[in-house]
C-alpha cells in the first residue's frame, strides 16, 4: 500500500509539473483527490490493514495527499500569473506610438467671405436682417416694381411653387420686407446674406442655388455719394487697398438711377487681360438708388426719404479673390478644395 501511495505522489507531481491549463489542473485534483479517485480509493482500503499498519499508512497518506494539494495550489497561482501576464502584453498600450491625427472643421469658403462682408457693413452701422427662401411673388417680385408680366421678371429665371409662392431669386425681397416692418417711420440700415435660386443650368459660372447679400440704406438724405463712398470701402477691403472701382449705368426696376460697379482688374492693372476681357475692369455687384415706387409700397413717402440699395454675390467675390474658375466647387463638398480656404477669412489676394 506505501508502494501504491509512493507511486500516486511521484506520477500525480509529474502530471502537475506538465499542466499547461487550470483545467488540466483541475482534472488531476479530481482524479486523484476526488470521491472517486486514486487516493481515495486506496484510503478506503485501509480497513484491511493491521492496526500497527493502520496509523503509519494514514500519516503517509495524509502527508501524500497535502503534498499534492500544495502542489497543485502552487502550480494554479503560477498559471494564473502567467495567464495575467499574457493578457497583460497583449493589451498593452505602447504610449510612444504617435496618436491617430483628429480632423478639425473649418468654415467654408462662402461662409468665411459672407462673415468678412458682414464684420465690414457692421461697422459702418448696418444691422444683419435674414428673410425666408420661399418667398412670395409680391415680395420677390411686386414689391419691387415688378409687376405681373413686367418683361423684367425674364432676367430672373424663377423656380415656381405655385402662382404666388416661388424660391426666392434674389435677397431683394429683403429690403422690402425690412421697409415694410419699420413702416415708413425710421431710418434703414441693413445687410442681408442668404441663399438665392435661379432655374438655371449648371455649369463652370452658373448655379441654381448661390448665393447674394443685399443692402440697403434709407434715411432722409441719403444720396448716390454716400453709395459711392460705401462701395469703394468695400472693394478696397475686399481686394485691396489700390483697386479702383467705377460705375456704369445699368437698369434694374427697383432702382433709379441704376449702376454695376466694376473693380479695376488685379491681375494686369488695367491694361487689359483674359480674368478681364480686356476691359480692365471686373464687373462686381448692382446698385442704386431706390426706386420712389419701391419706396412708397412700403410705407415711405419718396419726398422725404431716399435711400440706396445693393446687391452682391458672395460665390463671384471668392472665385474672383481666389482665382477659382468653377461654381460648383462651393456646393459640391469636395473636401479637398474646401480645406484649402478653412483660414480664408482675412485672407488677402
Ligand atoms: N437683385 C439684383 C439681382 O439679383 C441685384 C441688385 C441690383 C440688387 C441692384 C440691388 C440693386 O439692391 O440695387 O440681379
Amino acid at each position: 500500500m506505501k508502494d501504491e501511495l509512493n507511486s500516486i505522489q511521484v506520477e500525480t507531481l509529474e502530471k502537475i509539473q506538465n499542466a499547461y491549463t487550470s483545467k488540466e489542473l483541475q482534472d488531476i485534483k479530481v482524479a486523484v483527490l476526488g470521491k472517486k479517485g486514486s487516493l481515495t480509493s486506496v484510503l478506503r482500503g485501509m480497513g484491511k490493514l493491521s492496526k500497527e499498519e493502520r496509523p503509519v499508512v494514514g500519516e503517509l497518506a495524509n502527508k501524500v495527499r497535502e503534498t499534492i494539494s500544495a502542489e497543485i495550489d502552487q502550480k494554479s497561482n503560477v498559471l494564473e500569473e502567467q495567464a495575467m501576464e499574457e493578457q497583460l502584453k497583449k493589451e498593452a498600450i505602447d504610449v510612444t506610438l504617435p496618436g491617430r491625427p483628429v480632423q478639425f472643421g473649418g468654415p467654408h469658403l462662402l461662409t468665411s467671405i459672407i462673415e468678412e462682408i458682414e464684420d465690414l457693413f457692421i461697422g459702418m452701422g448696418f444691422e444683419i436682417k435674414e428673410g425666408p427662401e420661399v418667398e412670395t411673388d409680391y415680395y420677390n417680385f411686386e414689391a419691387l416694381n415688378l409687376p405681373k408680366n413686367h418683361p423684367a421678371r425674364d432676367m430672373q429665371d424663377t423656380f415656381y411653387i405655385t402662382n404666388e409662392l416661388l424660391l426666392r431669386t434674389h435677397t431683394s425681397p429683403v429690403q422690402a420686407r425690412t421697409m415694410n416692418q419699420y413702416k415708413g417711420t425710421q431710418a434703414v440700415k441693413m445687410i442681408c446674406p442668404g441663399k438665392v435660386y435661379r432655374r438655371d443650368t449648371d455649369d463652370a459660372t452658373h448655379s441654381h442655388q448661390f448665393t447674394q447679400i443685399e443692402g440697403l440704406y434709407v434715411d432722409k438724405d441719403v444720396r448716390m455719394s454716400d453709395l459711392k463712398g460705401i462701395l469703394d470701402k468695400f472693394a478696397k477691403k475686399m481686394f485691396g487697398q489700390d483697386r479702383k472701382i467705377r460705375l456704369r449705368p445699368s437698369f434694374f426696376p427697383f432702382t433709379e438711377p441704376s449702376v454695376e460697379m466694376d473693380i479695376s482688374c488685379k491681375v494686369c492693372n488695367g491694361a487689359g487681360c483674359s480674368v478681364c476681357k480686356k476691359t480692365g475692369w471686373i464687373e462686381i455687384l448692382g446698385a442704386g438708388m431706390v426706386h420712389p415706387r419701391v419706396l412708397k409700397m412700403a410705407g415711405y413717402d419718396p419726398e422725404v426719404y431716399t435711400g440706396f440699395a445693393f446687391g452682391m454675390g458672395p460665390d463671384r467675390i471668392a472665385m474672383l479673390k481666389y482665382g477659382i474658375d468653377d461654381i460648383r466647387q462651393f456646393y459640391t463638398n469636395d473636401k479637398r478644395f474646401l480645406r484649402q480656404y478653412h483660414h480664408a477669412k482675412g485672407g488677402i489676394l
